[in-house]
């Protein structure tokens, strides 16, 4: 495939598509999946990547982005109190948070 559009079709199959990119330019980017499934290794021993909630531990996945940076921004700037999640969340950049949020939310839970 060209990657030029030669078609009005092409044509407007990439204007859609930078369309549907400019929202997330002013607001958060959608994340890297692929970084976010690596940095993911650090949230699983605790958080239960089938969706399952355990003691103490809330159910992180299927989460919509934008709700998942939001609850991690507040343990980043310490709205939210709970140490631990204040610590993991100060050490995760915003590109790094939005690309775990793309992986959480990309996720279903099981049954
Ligand atoms: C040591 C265990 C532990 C690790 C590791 C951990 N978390 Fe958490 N997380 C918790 C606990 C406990 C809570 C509930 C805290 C509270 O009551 O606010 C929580 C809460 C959350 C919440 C809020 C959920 C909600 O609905 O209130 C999000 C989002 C979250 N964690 C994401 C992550 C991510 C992303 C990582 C990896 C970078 C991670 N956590 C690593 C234990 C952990």
């Amino acid at each position: 495939m060209s990657a030029r559009p030669r078609s009005p079709a092409a044509g407007a199959i990439l204007g859609l598509a930078a369309g549907l990119m400019l929202p997330g330019a002013v607001a958060a980017q959608s994340g890297d999946r692929a970084l976010g499934e690596y940095l993911s290794a650090d949230c699983v021993t605790c958080h239960q990547i089938s969706g399952r909630q355990t003691a103490g531990v809330p159910a992180i996945v299927g989460l919509p982005e934008d709700a998942f940076v939001a609850l991690m921004n507040s343990y980043k700037r310490r709205e939210r109190d709970n140490q631990m999640m204040q610590t993991m969340a100060a050490r995760l950049s915003e590109e790094e948070i939005a690309a775990l949020a793309a992986y959480f939310g990309s996720l279903r839970p099981q049954p």
